[in-house]
């Protein structure tokens, strides 16, 4: 048993231990149970495909405690899909959706306690990962792979929360190829940011911001989120072959149109940049992360957007949350109350 954090608020979106975890074996061509597990390492071949050829598959979704105490996962269903898609992209086999909704059930369940208490801003990040555990020495899918699911309490991603951040754009690197594998939730696409990632944190910004790796004309993934704009009464977002299909900017979209804005997913000229009235990030760990600036250093240009939240940004933060934390109920089928 493990300690509680005391102050909840003061969460970080950092690895906090918890009680258990929930891990699925995959042998002779089959799923085996779920079990439960106290441990926080795992026992793996030397030549297991996830340490030598990548085959290694995340997601990231959260669970919020309610002001009625009540406990509400966010959209597993789709996790459990892009999962899928992400496992026929390289060549590992689809989770069935008993599994997954069994293991994501026993994991919050078992630890309840770590689900931050209404009113903190924090919640409960839940981690699956989908590796492939058998041994092979020559490039090739595994025969074994292993199913797992863990939880940690986080606070926002940013510790600054809800305020507007610099970010930088990244003309020398490219995340993922625009025929390759940046629509999967991989590690790979996240080892090819990391570089990237450092250097613009090392120069004062919050997230390197993408282009397409083909023309290096077109917006494509922010960090670890998606990228959205908005202008006259538009929500606009990247339509891109190399970015994630982000669950939380489908739901944005959805909450946008619902509003009153019009919403575009398309293909997004660098230089519409300087068109937005408000710019920003979105993800679940991101949640919506306002921009204040974008600078891209080659071109000699910034673009602001000022330093507080734009008014449409904070509208959706403050409609998705609302939603996420059951202060208002859930039209839409997203939450599933444990
Ligand atoms: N893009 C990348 C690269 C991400 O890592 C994430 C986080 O999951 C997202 C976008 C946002 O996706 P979602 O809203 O489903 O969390
Ligand atoms: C998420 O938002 O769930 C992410 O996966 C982002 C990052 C922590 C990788």
């Amino acid at each position: 048993m493990k300690m509680i954090p005391e102050e909840w608020s003061k969460l970080s979106f950092a690895y906090y231990p918890t009680n258990y975890n929930v891990r699925c074996y995959y042998r002779d061509g089959k799923w085996g149970n779920v079990e439960i597990s106290s441990s926080e390492n795992i026992i793996m071949h030397i030549s297991a495909t996830a340490l030598h050829y990548g085959q290694e598959i995340f997601e990231g979704l959260k669970a919020f405690r309610g002001q009625d105490g009540k406990i509400r996962i966010f959209r597993w269903q789709n996790n459990w899909e892009r999962m899928n898609f992400s496992a026929r992209g390289i060549l590992v086999p689809e989770v069935p959706k008993e599994i997954f909704e069994d293991s994501i059930t026993k994991v919050i369940t078992l630890n309840k306690e770590f689900i931050p208490p209404y009113g903190t801003g924090a919640s409960l990040y839940i981690r699956p990962l989908l590796i492939g555990t058998g041994a092979k020495l020559g490039v090739a899918p595994a025969d074994e792979f292993l199913f797992m699911i863990f939880v940690s309490p986080v606070g926002p991603y940013f510790p600054t929360g809800f305020k507007c951040v610099d970010v930088k754009i990244e003309r020398n690197v490219d995340r993922a190829a625009t025929l390759g594998t940046g629509q999967f939730k991989i590690g790979g696409n996240y080892a090819a940011s990391l570089v990237s990632g450092r250097q613009a944190y090392d120069e004062g910004f919050k997230m390197a911001l993408y282009l397409d790796a083909k023309e290096k004309k077109y917006i494509d993934e922010c960090g670890p989120a998606n990228f959205f704009g908005i202008k006259n009464n538009t929500y606009i977002t990247p339509d891109s072959s190399s970015i994630l299909q982000s669950i939380t900017n489908m739901s944005l979209r959805t909450l946008a149109k619902e509003a009153g804005l019009k919403v575009e997913q398309r293909k997004m000229p660098v230089e519409e940049l300087s068109e937005l009235e408000e710019a920003g990030a979105c993800g679940t760990a991101a949640v919506i992360t306002p921009i204040k600036s974008i600078h891209d250093k080659e071109q000699g240009k910034i673009y602001t957007y000022g330093n507080e939240p734009g008014e449409w940004s904070v509208k959706l933060y403050r409609k998705l949350q609302s939603i996420q934390f059951g202060d208002e109920s859930d039209k839409y089928g997203w939450i599933t109350e444990l």
